[in-house]
């Protein structure tokens, strides 16, 4: 009787480590912004990939609109396991590591073409491992787009922005750039932007097209300067602990799926870009205005200083490198 006992408790425990075993690698993808934005489109698609041909094996959730974390909590969160994914925009990373920063620098990329030959040049590849010391793993970029200046008062020439109180992502890059104009910067979580906007706590902001559209700032924001002042590209980010400890076979697939939906994210980010301008423009809710090319020199001239004061952390050489990939 004691054998049989033995021998069901053990057959019991294997089924139960087995079943264990057997549970899907959960995959808890995090991000700040809309479902029908770049980044939103792009979490959709990764599940639907890896649901497709990892059932049971791995399991993607995505929590949209700062469900589960605003970016200023999500790589902490990352690091302690309760989330997975996630791909905050490149400005956000700053505590974790300084060379990202190039990406902040205004008027540094001319086009998403010229940050498309950055980022997949040698430079930009190399600097998807900037976080490994920190325990993150930088899985790939993903485009939103250029940024666009919004505010309560027309913006042409640098002066416009001077005292008025823009919200910025957590970036003391961004924060040098407005203070470059006599503006005052104040860092500030996404979720947050809409409110501070519709109560006037804050002037304006800069966002890119879809983000501006999605967010329904341009309900808010009677102007918005096409600018192109900037770029606001995400990084895909995961933990060291976490994608080790994934099988190779299964680690290879999801890298397969993501780089699929990167794919399909960027070619939403493309046509968002000319689509959600232009549905704001059919709104009449925010008039866009343009810069002439003397204006926009006057904004240029006012923000390259902030090339110089950030060129140590950065590294000019990596500064010259995404210059050269304007030609
Ligand atoms: C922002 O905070 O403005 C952006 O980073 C939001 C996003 O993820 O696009």
């Amino acid at each position: 009787m004691r054998l049989l006992t033995a021998a069901v408790t053990s057959l019991a425990l294997t089924l139960g480590a087995q079943a264990i075993s057997a549970a899907p690698v959960e995959i808890k993808f995090s991000h700040v912004v809309a479902e029908n934005t770049p980044k939103g489109q792009m979490a959709i698609k990764f599940k639907e990939l890896v649901d497709e041909r990892l059932a049971g094996k791995v399991e993607v959730k995505v929590f949209p609109n700062s469900q589960l974390f605003g970016d200023n909590k999500v790589l902490e969160a990352m690091l302690l396991g309760d989330v997975q994914m996630a791909a905050p925009s490149l400005s956000k990373f700053q505590k974790y590591t300084k060379t990202l920063q190039i990406f902040d620098l205004p008027f540094l990329f001319k086009d998403m073409a010229a940050v498309e030959k950055f980022q997949n040049g040698p430079e930009g590849q190399k600097l998807l491992n900037a976080l490994q010391k920190k325990g993150l793993v930088g899985l790939g970029y993903l485009h939103n787009g250029m940024k666009q200046l919004s505010s309560s008062n027309p913006l042409k020439v640098p002066g416009d922005a001077s005292g008025k109180k823009f919200r910025i992502m957590t970036s003391d890059v961004l924060q040098a750039q407005f203070e470059a104009v006599d503006a005052v910067p104040l860092k500030k979580p996404f979720s947050e932007v809409f409110t501070l906007l519709q109560t006037k706590a804050i002037d304006g902001q800069e966002n890119t097209w879809s983000n501006i559209y999605s967010k329904k700032f341009f309900e808010v924001q009677p102007y918005i300067t096409e600018s192109n002042h900037g770029v606001l590209d995400y990084l895909v980010v995961t933990s060291a602990e976490f994608w080790m400890g994934l099988d190779n076979d299964l680690k290879v697939e999801v890298k397969k799926a993501l780089a699929e939906a990167i794919k399909h994210g960027n070619t939403i980010a493309a046509q968002k870009a000319l689509a959600d301008k232009q549905k704001i423009i059919d709104s009449r809710r925010s008039e866009v205005l343009t810069l002439s090319d003397a204006e926009r020199a006057q904004w240029v001239e006012a923000m390259k200083p902030v090339w110089k004061k950030f060129e140590d952390q950065i590294g000019a050489d990596l500064i010259k490198a995404a210059e050269a990939s304007n030609n």
